[in-house]
């Protein structure tokens, strides 16, 4: 794989642009501002947020709640992760021995030699039911106080959480312990637009307030041809034509992983880079997401797919207007139950007024087959 368009998290050297977005965050996270990252799936929250952190070399607990199927799956997970910070703090087998009862009585700790210099620590998570998983995150604060750091939290796929935190408790929690935060900074992130918002903005809900928002947008044309022309220099001695710039760029919507994705292969054919080579390449790449595209269809209603299908050739600001009914054969009535589903799944999303389908390789889908 190459590190130049990386298939997974954009790392290191791989990373263009969001140069205001990083100076942004590390802002927030030196001064203690808890943040929620709202963006549609795939702009690059999760590569920002760890990019950032790695670049301020600061100590920072992730989860990922799309990995995590219960509360207390959570709860555990978060004491895991607690402890190994703790080690990380303490560095000494001597300090952490000290400090760990010191802190964390509450949850028994208790301190093994795993590998020959490896500290592990692991804490019961009997109090838990009776304490919240606050106490733990207040604990750590007052240790980060104390050793005078900065420390990151981040929650990833926040959105996630609903799904296993009904009675909100384990939000509460949270927030009870972000809020009383001296030395850690809170990070909430999701990829459901409008179910992270909701869970941030609805004035019954626990963590209303309790964050600076912040959007994420797609990078810019000229960050990324920038970018792609250093790269194509350093490649073939010269830049990309305008022709295989338009193609790039039109059928990746800009989005850093189809970039990364085309890219990637057009840089390694071994060819030299003609709008033809692009087609074709980007042809390929369709075909083998093909059966990815076709199950995240497969559970749509016909009229969902309908209307995907429609929006993904004609975006518009009217949905429910007599014409997008009459251009798209469905009935007014049948998009106003279709849209808020593929709203809600990020399927599609209403960027400046007009409702757009999100990924460009369902366009080429539906083009192609
Ligand atoms: N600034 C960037 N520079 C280069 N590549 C990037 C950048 N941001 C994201 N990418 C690439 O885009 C893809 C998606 O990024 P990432 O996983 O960070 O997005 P996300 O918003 O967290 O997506 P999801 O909603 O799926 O969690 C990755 O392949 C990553 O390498
Ligand atoms: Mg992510």
């Amino acid at each position: 794989m190459s590190l130049m368009f990386p298939a997974g998290l954009a790392m290191g050297e791989a990373f263009y642009d969001r140069v205001n977005e990083r100076q942004f965050l590390k802002k927030n996270i030196t001064h203690g501002l808890h943040t929620v990252l709202i963006a549609p799936r795939r702009f690059g929250k999760t590569s920002l947020i760890k990019k950032t952190l790695d670049e301020m070399e600061i100590l920072y607990l992730w989860l990922d709640f799309m990995a995590i199927t219960s509360q207390e799956e959570a709860q555990i997970r978060f004491l895991n992760h607690i402890g190994e910070l703790v080690i990380k703090i303490a560095k000494t087998e001597e300090r952490l021995k000290k400090i760990a009862p010191q802190y964390f009585q509450l949850f028994k700790p208790e301190i093994s030699l795993g590998i020959p210099g490896f500290l592990k620590i692991s804490f019961k998570a009997d109090n838990i039911p009776q304490v919240g998983i606050s106490a733990a995150l207040i604990s750590l604060d007052l240790l980060a106080q104390a050793s005078g750091i900065r420390l990151a939290i981040v929650c990833d796929e926040f959105q996630e959480i609903v799904g296993i935190d009904k009675e909100a408790t384990l939000q509460a929690s949270i927030r009870h312990a972000a809020e009383r935060a001296q030395a850690i900074t809170y990070l909430f992130s999701g990829s459901k637009h409008r179910p992270l918002r909701r869970l941030f903005n609805g004035k019954q809900n626990p963590l209303y307030e309790l964050c600076d928002q912040m959007t994420l947008n797609r990078i810019s044309e000229e960050d990324y041809r920038e970018y792609l022309q250093q790269e194509a220099k350093k490649k073939w001695g010269h830049p990309l034509g305008g022709e295989v710039l338009r193609k790039i760029f039109y059928y990746t919507d800009y989005y850093p992983k189809y970039i990364n994705a085309l890219c990637a292969k057009i840089w390694f054919s071994g060819l030299e880079p003609t709008p033809e080579l692009v087609d074709t390449l980007w042809g390929n790449y369709i075909f083998s997401k093909k059966s990815d595209i076709a199950e995240e269809l497969d559970d749509l209603t016909l009229n969902q797919r309908k209307l995907l299908k429609y929006l993904c050739f004609n975006p518009t600001e009217f949905p429910f207007s007599h014409e997008t009914s009459l251009r798209s054969g469905m009935p007014a009535s049948a998009i106003q139950t279709a849209l808020p589903v593929l709203l809600d799944r990020d399927l599609v999303i209403e960027l400046e007024g007009i409702h757009t389908v999100l990924d460009p390789t369902f366009r080429s889908y539906f083009e192609m087959f």
